[in-house]
């Protein structure tokens, strides 16, 4: 299941725009009229992020050009609701944010000691992302900011990702190659500025993210996949076995993980014939798409094909990374997404980097998966660059497709 696979559904509120807010220089002297925002005050921007199983809600101040401080956040997770059925439900998960995201505003409201009237911009996931999960963060937030006098912002979600680690006590500074690695995106950048990415490669296929989860579905790991494999992994070999490194020297930058997985089904189907144990009838009708007989293996031999699957994912990652380092000349590696997660391949990246001499960041482990921290971080970001307005504009719209290219032209 991909989280973009339903039509951009839009309403429309008539509700008369009014001037955008905008920290940034050049902007704010045409909008040297706008009442609400003064230079030297802060700004407070309140982020909604629904796009997938995680309903977050977080508040970040924002003043001149430092950077946007975190203020407070709070996130629910929908994994355990979502693992009954091995993966997720998006019309649960629509349902589920409805449920979620007053309590977490309110949650971080009390948090931050601020009431919802001091918020100065309304953030909120436009995508991509699961149609109706999103129209439950983009009409929360649209209605709240029209209730308010406030104007809104729609925020890319991978953009939240990338920038996430300028959250982190370590933030870096622009230039610098961007590894993401999400659930559903594989992507190597050149990133100038905000709003400024320059693709260099991405997967022709199956993200890093996909390839862990399905390969720990073969496991019987159930979902999420990435941080149950992770966890097994930790006690095998991962040299035990020899499976592919899609692409590793097709000498571009892009990536194919779908072969992997297709070479760890083998593997697995391999290991259960060589082990000889009868497999119970029940495990062929499974629907948990298991490799039949697996879970009877013995635990390290589990483990040494988590370990082995995991390495493979991470050595084409941080082959891939470096090259990009070395073509685009730059001396800083950002990692965000989920995948940012796994220790492996941050352990990896670290000796690598190291031995270059290049810095590498990542966002705090917390704000490495989807949050509402990135999105109000996103939102005061692209204000303080000036590459976006926020506005009085209701009528919301979100696009469940959504390539990070096109916010150059945003
Ligand atoms: O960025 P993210 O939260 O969601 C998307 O925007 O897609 O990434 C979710 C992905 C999933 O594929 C999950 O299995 C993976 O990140 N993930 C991990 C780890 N934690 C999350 N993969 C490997 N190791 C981890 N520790
Ligand atoms: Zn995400």
């Amino acid at each position: 299941m991909t989280k973009a696979d339903a039509v951009p559904p839009t309403a429309q509120n008539q509700h008369q725009a009014a001037p955008p807010v905008t920290p940034a220089a050049s902007v704010r002297n045409k909008l040297s009229d706008e009442p609400t925002y003064r230079e030297a005050q802060p700004l407070l921007v309140l982020g909604f992020e629904s796009s997938c199983d995680e309903t977050g809600v977080a508040l970040v101040e924002l003043q001149g050009q430092a950077v946007p401080r975190l203020l407070a956040h709070a996130l629910f997770s929908q994994v355990e609701m979502h693992q009954a059925f091995g993966g997720v439900v998006p019309e649960l998960a629509s349902r589920d944010h409805i449920r979620r995201v007053l309590p977490l505003t309110t949650e971080v409201m009390t948090s931050a000691r601020r009431s919802l009237k001091e918020v100065d911009v309304v953030a909120y996931t436009r995508g991509p992302g699961l149609a109706g999960a999103l129209l439950v963060g983009a009409g929360l937030a649209c209605a709240l900011a029209a209730a308010l006098d406030k104007p809104v912002l729609g925020v890319h979600h991978l953009e939240g990702h990338l920038l996430s680690p300028f959250l982190s006590a370590d933030p870096p500074q622009f230039p610098f190659v961007a590894l993401l690695v999400s659930g559903g995106h594989t992507q190597l950048m050149r990133v100038d500025g905000v709003g400024r990415y320059d693709m260099l490669g991405e997967t022709i296929d199956d993200a890093a993210g996909e390839a862990f989860d399905k390969s720990a579905k073969l496991m019987g790991l159930g979902y999420p996949g990435g941080p149950a494999l992770a966890a097994l992994a930790a006690q095998g070999d991962p040299k035990a076995y020899a499976l592919p490194r899609p692409l590793l020297h097709s000498g571009d930058l892009d990536f194919s993980f779908a072969g992997l997985k297709t070479a760890v089904l083998v593997q697995s189907q391999k290991m259960v014939a060589a082990h000889g144990a009868p497999i119970a009838p029940s495990e062929y009708t499974l629907a948990s798409g298991a490799t039949p007989g697996f879970g009877a293996l013995p635990v390290q031999a589990q483990a040494d094909l988590a370990a082995s699957t995991q390495a493979a994912i991470a050595d084409v990652l941080v082959k891939k990374s470096m090259t990009a380092l070395k073509t685009t000349g730059l001396q800083r590696l950002v990692v965000a997404g989920g995948v940012g997660a796994n220790r492996c391949l941050r352990e990896q990246l670290n000796a690598q980097c190291a031995a270059r001499g290049v810095r590498v960041h990542y966002p705090e482990l917390h704000l490495c998966t989807d949050n509402g921290a990135m999105i109000a971080l996103a939102a005061a970001m692209r204000l303080q660059s000036g590459m976006q307005e926020a506005k009085r504009d209701y009528g919301f719209h979100v696009q469940p497709r959504w390539p990070l290219q096109s916010l150059l032209s945003a």
